[in-house]
């Protein structure tokens, strides 16, 4: 085995839960889980936010994830999240050991969709 199969090989295994569907990501240690689940397309935003956030600064708490088994956390918000049971934010999350997260389904004020077939006023109530 060579230096670079090894450092190939050094990789940790992130489960992600979206719905019934689990998805195994092989994340480089030291990421944040944030741009771990960007880069495999498993976004913890809303549509919303997906475009209007902090870019991983930790101020914006939107990309608010559940941390089903992993490492404590370490950053205030985090702390208070794990405390109190909210979502932890996963750009604070540093990916050093296998976990299991969960992504959250997001409801933006504004931004839920309504469905047309069983939307008596359909797709036009959703400007108001
Ligand atoms: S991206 Fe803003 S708090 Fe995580």
């Amino acid at each position: 085995m060579t230096a670079a199969t090894a450092d190939e090989d050094a990789t940790v295994e992130v489960v992600v839960v979206d719905g019934d569907d689990r998805h195994v990501l092989a994340v480089e240690p030291g990421r944040t889980l944030r741009n771990a689940l960007l880069d495999a397309d498993h976004s913890p935003y809303a549509s919303l936010t997906s475009r209007f956030n902090c870019g991983g600064r930790g101020v914006c708490a939107t990309c608010g994830v559940r941390v089903r088994t992993g490492p404590e956390p370490d950053h205030w918000h985090d702390q208070l999240a794990a405390r109190f049971g909210y979502p932890r934010l996963s750009c604070q999350v540093t990916v050093d050991r296998p976990m299991t997260v969960e992504l959250v389904d997001k409801h933006v004020w504004g931004g839920r969709e309504q469905n047309a077939d069983t939307d008596p006023d359909g797709p036009r109530s959703r400007s108001r």
